[in-house]
């Protein structure tokens, strides 16, 4: 579990939204009950509740969540643990979790998961990764960030995260769909984007200004124009309750 309230404030100015592809290939949503874990300040929440979905947010974090409420006036949003959570049995016709399953305890996400959903009822999860491997400025940003933060690294963009899943003999799980898509960003708005990884905002101040201030010399030198346009894949995973 970590909440993401640290930072709140600046989280959601960095990161970008999802492609509409996935929300596509998560229909039928008019109507569905839909639990979305690590709800943060609601950028898949928008999209799936203008697709008709009957959306329950929810996060470990309050403040992060009060700012998916201040941006969804309406939205039903509840702090609350993905490992334990507070929904009656079988009643959910879809749970998911952009960016989020995996800071759900995996001793019990599986069959928490499995638990809220009425039977044959869907999980999905989704995950945005930055894919310019191979240019200079980019492996060079891995190189820092992976020297600054031990225990994170760039392999772990390409972990299975339906591994679980199937292994629980809960879940059918689907094929994965990768959605290819470039990214046009300011570099200001890139590095709010860095800055609001968990492993970066984890650092203590002296590590922060170092690795922040290397990255940000890193873009600056590749895109001195400050736009910068960056290969990007989102990957989706599906299942069905069995
Ligand atoms: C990377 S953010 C993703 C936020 C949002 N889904 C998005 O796509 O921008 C992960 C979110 O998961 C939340 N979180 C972490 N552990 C959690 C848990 N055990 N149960 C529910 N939410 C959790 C964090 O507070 C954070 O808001």
């Amino acid at each position: 579990m970590h909440s993401f309230d640290r930072v709140a404030e600046t989280y959601e100015s960095g990161r970008p939204a999802y492609p509409d592809r996935i929300f596509e290939a998560l229909e039928p949503l008019a109507g569905a009950l839909v639990l979305e874990g690590g709800a943060g300040t609601g950028i898949a929440s928008r999209a799936l509740i203008e697709r008709g979905a009957r959306l329950v947010a929810y996060d470990v974090g309050r403040a992060i969540l009060l700012r998916a409420r201040a941006a969804s006036p309406g939205l039903r949003a509840v702090v609350a643990d993905g490992g334990a959570m507070p929904f009656r049995d079988g009643q959910a016709d879809l749970v998911c979790f952009a960016q989020a399953w995996h800071w759900i305890d995996e001793r019990h996400r599986c069959e928490e998961a499995a638990r809220v959903l009425r039977a044959g009822g869907r999980w999905a999860g989704w995950w945005s990764h930055a894919r310019a491997d191979g240019e200079s400025w980019f492996d060079s940003s891995w190189d820092r960030v992976e020297s600054a933060c031990p225990g994170t690294d760039r392999g772990q963009r390409d972990i299975d995260w339906a591994d679980g899943l199937r292994r629980s003999g809960l879940f059918a799980v689907d094929d994965r769909v990768t959605v290819r898509w470039t990214r046009h960003v300011s570099v200001e708005q890139w590095m709010l984007d860095e800055n609001s990884k968990s492993y970066v905002a984890a650092l203590s101040p002296e590590e922060h200004r170092q690795l922040v201030g290397a990255l940000d010399d890193l873009v600056r030198a590749r895109f001195p124009d400050g736009r910068m346009s960056v290969p990007y894949e989102t990957w989706l995973w599906t299942a069905h309750k069995i």
